[in-house]
């Protein structure tokens, strides 16, 4: 039987899965050569469970899972299952590589659901009063926004906003301290903002924040698995980071990172067995570390996925996935700008851009340019109706080939022709 290139990698992982040898992260990859890098990455997209024939790019909205992350969480259910055992205990292993991707301390680390959960906790559990400040961006995804507009709501917060701008650093910078106050308590910022991509800031934020004494939230959901994401580098007190996006981890996988030196600030909202214990005398303390914002009965399963995943992009090397994403959302870029009335709301390739492009055209709605580009092409992108920007995101990532985004420039292009 011939197979092409491309099912034939894929068999071979899931044959290699069933009689126990290149399993999970150990998959085959040959070797990365610059000067042709091509057989690599095809080898990469192969690992995707990806249809034949569709192009996704809307990993900034929810990631493809390689097969061998679904293969480990099935095998770990399946043993786990054989005796009816939750599997607590291997909780350790997975916060240990969870904590080696994130360059935090194991103890720093707790799993949550997604992205959502850990920006909620910090939104519900910081000790603030009545008038007391946070600053995000305009752009901040609800997921990121609505935490603190619930605490608006029921707390009296007050919530400032800045635009973040495409093309400077110092400018969001400058925006950003100019919203500084006296009663600022907060600073949250997407690390990479989801409607259009722009890298904010984080490392000078984060000298900001520590030299007045304010609390700074980073929401990694659209970085971390684009781009290498190093907590302790970072300098943030807290971070907040999606499994299930551009790390690849299963459905429902968070992570909540909190610097040790600030547990005791931020109070879990939610409690239960393992966010602490009893003493002898009766009394209830927190647990040590960050696993006091863990509570109940979990799927150990998708956290030792999620590990998986994050394996995977240390074989496959986090700068090389960055600068791919990096490249190929250049090509669409590119590509996209030299068609007639298009126009790309997503930064320039440099310091600010990312693994994403929002471009949007008088032309054609939004919504229909991207039925058509679903219905017509196979190819799936992701509507921002964000501040009314009416516009298409492109994310590029490993999923992805240099032929699929010639692919959807082609097919912009003929539907601006054809509609227009
Ligand atoms: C910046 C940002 N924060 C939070 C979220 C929500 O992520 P999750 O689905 O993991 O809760 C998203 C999702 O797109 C996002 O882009």
């Amino acid at each position: 039987m011939s197979l092409p290139r491309r099912s034939f990698l894929r068999h071979a992982a899931l044959g290699a899965a069933g009689l126990g040898l290149a399993r999970g992260a150990d998959a085959a990859l040959p070797e990365f050569t610059a000067a042709r890098p091509e057989p690599f990455w095809e080898a990469v997209r192969a690992l995707y469970p990806l249809e034949a024939g569709f192009s996704y790019f809307n990993t900034g909205s929810l990631g493809s899972t390689p097969t061998p992350v679904l293969e480990r969480v099935a095998e770990v259910t399946r043993r786990l299952q054989a005796k009816a055992e939750h599997g607590h205990a291997q909780f350790t292993g997975a916060r240990a590589d969870v904590a080696r991707f994130l360059g935090a301390d194991p103890a720093e680390v707790a799993f949550v659901r997604n992205a959502t959960e850990a920006n909620a906790t910090v939104a519900a559990g910081l000790p603030l009063r009545a008038g007391d400040e946070v600053i995000f961006e305009s752009h901040a995804h609800p997921g990121g926004s609505f935490p603190w507009l619930q605490a608006a709501r029921g707390r009296g917060v007050v919530v400032r906003t800045f635009e973040p701008d495409p093309r400077s650093a110092a400018v969001n910078l400058d925006r950003i301290t100019a919203l500084c106050g006296p009663r600022t308590r907060v600073i949250q910022l997407s690390h990479i903002t989801a409607p259009t991509g722009i890298t904010l800031p984080a490392r000078a934020v984060a000298d900001l924040c520590r030299t007045r004494g304010i609390w700074f939230h980073l929401d990694a959901a659209q970085s971390a698995g684009m781009v290498p994401v190093d907590f302790a580098a970072l300098g943030c007190d807290s971070l907040a980071v999606s499994g299930h996006k551009w790390i690849g981890g299963p459905l429902e996988t968070g992570v909540l990172c909190v610097r040790r030196a600030r547990q005791e600030e931020l109070a879990p909202p939610l409690v239960g067995a393992y966010s602490g214990d009893l003493d002898a005398n009766g009394r209830f303390a927190l647990s040590a570390g960050a696993v006091r914002y863990e509570y109940g009965t979990r799927n150990v399963a998708t956290a030792l996925g999620l590990a998986e995943a994050m394996r995977l992009q240390e074989r496959i090397g986090r700068e090389r996935i960055a600068a791919r994403g990096r490249q190929l959302a250049a090509q669409a870029r590119a590509g996209l700008a030299a068609l007639p009335g298009v126009e790309i709301l997503s930064p320039e390739p440099g310091e600010l851009a990312a693994a994403m492009v929002t471009f949007r055209t008088a032309r054609i709605p939004h919504d229909r340019l991207f039925g058509l580009l679903l219905r017509e092409r196979g190819i799936r992108t992701r509507p921002v109706t964000e501040e009314n920007l009416n516009a298409l995101r492109v994310s590029t990532h490993l999923c992805n080939s240099p032929a699929q985004v010639d692919a959807l420039v082609a097919a912009v292009g003929e539907f601006l022709r054809r509609e227009a």
